[in-house]
This record gives C-alpha cells, sequence and structure tokens, in this order.
C-alpha cells in the first residue's frame, strides 16, 4: 500500500498507506485527516478536496482530465501551479511516499 503524506496548514503531518484503488480524499478521509473535506463523495463536484502536491512529483501523475481542470476553478484557496483534487488522485504504488500539502481552508 503506497505510504502517502498529508501536511496541514497548521503544520500537522499524517502519513497514511491507502489502499491501491483509493483515492486520496478517501483515504484522508477515511483516517481524520481534517483539511480535505470531499463533499461530493469524490465525483469532482465540490472542490473540496483541493491539495498541492509536492511539484518535484508533480510530473508523476497522470494529468487532471477535464473535469478536474474545471473544478480547480472553484477551490476556495489560491490556485497554484501544483493544485489538484484528491478525489482524482488514485493511490498506486508509483505514489510512494509522496508529499500533499492542503490548503487553509476547502470552503
Ligand atoms: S471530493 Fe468533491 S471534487 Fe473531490
Amino acid at each position: 500500500m503506497p505510504n502517502i503524506t498529508y501536511i496541514e496548514s497548521s503544520g500537522q503531518s499524517t502519513t497514511l498507506d491507502i489502499p491501491p484503488g483509493w483515492s486520496l480524499m478517501q483515504g484522508a478521509t477515511a483516517n481524520g485527516v481534517d483539511g480535505i473535506v470531499g463533499e461530493c463523495g469524490g465525483s469532482c463536484a465540490c472542490a473540496t478536496c483541493h491539495c498541492y502536491v509536492d511539484e518535484a512529483r508533480l510530473a508523476e501523475l497522470p494529468a487532471p482530465g477535464a473535469g478536474e481542470l474545471a473544478m480547480l476553478d472553484n477551490v476556495a484557496a489560491e490556485r497554484r501551479p501544483n493544485s489538484r483534487l484528491a478525489c482524482q488522485i488514485k493511490a498506486t504504488a508509483a505514489l510512494e511516499g509522496l508529499r500533499i500539502t492542503l490548503p487553509e481552508t476547502q470552503e
């Protein structure tokens, strides 16, 4: 199971083993990581699972689809070049050790 680290805006860091195929949003909400809300349940319709992916590893992720790119226009916090929606990132072995930072607000 890939090991993913979530860093909240407070600086609190949580490292979790996420089952392959789960989204990084599911992994966070199932384990009480506060900085991700996931209001729409992962259907790419709420933008409350916004995260900043470690820039050094951004290119390793599948590119965002059109729906994700459109929804990123609706994030509550600053959108950055490394902004992604955690519900659209599936945990795979290739993401082992990935670190994502969570914005100050999701709503
Ligand atoms: S959980 Fe709603 S867009 Fe990701």
